[in-house]
């Protein structure tokens, strides 16, 4: 089954360019060996001391070509691990040597300079909760312009960051949503009913984690129902020293699940993307090429060879 979730072709859509970043780009852009160690090693930390270790990542990614060449980086590695459809998403941000402007478009160049027949890849830009909500109108003025010079790469925005701080500013996604960026959420990391029904009401395409709706973390079952088309991610495969192939292991072993329902995953997960109708059904083509030439070891349980 390791082999089969490796070689399966894979819909990765919620992955955070900086917690994606592996020990040789962190290495490379003059990490610390005991940073490098604690970024790594994030899987047993605790949430509330979770988000400084992005501040690692952010020191690596501080310069123009460190972000392009960190960038390409992850992308090759989602490729290397069969992941056919990307969306990677980043928080603009501004340092000493590059503007919130130039942030973005070095992200948007590494992009599609590394689109290949191997792996397609689409931007989704992050607000973080924790800033004012001026920040956020400013980041958002940002993520607008880049929409609409780049509409078929910047597909969506997201909120994301620290779950116990900040807040969810609804105007600024419903100004999202009206200049045709789709909206993902990171939802009920903690929990926080109050706030989970304002953004139910919003309805965003897609919600993150979502862990404290579900009825076994004293959440409800009837809002669960509204939400239960799931997906498998990565969120930050650094972070969680992890590989979207990996996460597919553990959950076939978890719910003992066999070939033809882990293929199933990433045919469901592709309908649930932010791309266009056209680039959805050139994805869907190769999926079911891929499982024409690959049915005896869809149907046949002990068949392992690839
Ligand atoms: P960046 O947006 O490329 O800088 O990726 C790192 C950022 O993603 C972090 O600083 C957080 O704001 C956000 N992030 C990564 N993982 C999580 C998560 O599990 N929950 C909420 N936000 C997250
Ligand atoms: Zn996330």
């Amino acid at each position: 089954m390791e082999t089969f979730c490796s070689k399966l072709p894979k819909i990765e859509l919620h992955a955070h360019l900086n917690g994606s970043l592996s020990r040789e780009t962190l290495k490379k852009f003059g990490c610390a060996d005991n940073d490098i160690l604690e970024y790594n090693q994030a899987k047993q930390t605790t949430l509330d001391q979770v988000f400084d270790i992005f501040k690692i990542a952010h020191q690596a990614t501080s310069t123009k070509q460190n972000l392009y060449e960190s960038t390409v980086k992850v992308i090759e590695e989602f490729a290397s691990d069969n992941v056919i459809y990307l969306e990677l998403r980043t928080t603009p941000r501004k340092e000493a040597d590059m503007t919130e402007d130039e942030y973005v478009e070095t992200v948007i160049k590494a992009l599609l300079d590394s689109e290949s027949s191997d792996i397609m890849v689409k931007l989704i830009l992050s607000i973080d909760r924790r800033h004012t909500y001026d920040q956020q109108v400013e980041t958002l003025k940002t993520i607008i312009k880049y929409k609409k010079l780049y509409p078929d790469v910047v597909r969506g925005i997201d909120l994301s960051g620290d779950p116990t701080k900040g807040a969810f500013f609804r105007d600024i996604f419903e100004k999202a949503r009206r200049n045709e960026l789709f909206v993902a959420m990171h939802c009920a990391e903690i929990k926080n009913d109050a706030e989970v029904m304002e953004m139910f009401d919003f309805k965003p395409d897609r919600l993150g984690h979502a862990t404290f709706i579900h009825p076994d973390f004293q959440g409800s079952a009837e809002l669960w129902e509204l939400y239960t088309k799931l997906q498998i991610p990565t969120d930050d495969k650094g972070v969680f020293d992890t590989t979207l192939s990996n996460e597919f292991r553990i959950v076939q072993q978890t719910f003992s699940l066999n070939k033809e329902e882990l293929w199933k995953i990433s045919k469901n997960t592709l309908s649930y993307s932010f791309a266009t109708d056209r680039d959805k059904n050139v994805l869907n083509e190769k999926l079911d090429k891929w499982k024409l030439a690959n049915i005896k070891i869809l149907k046949h349980p002990y068949y392992i060879c690839l």
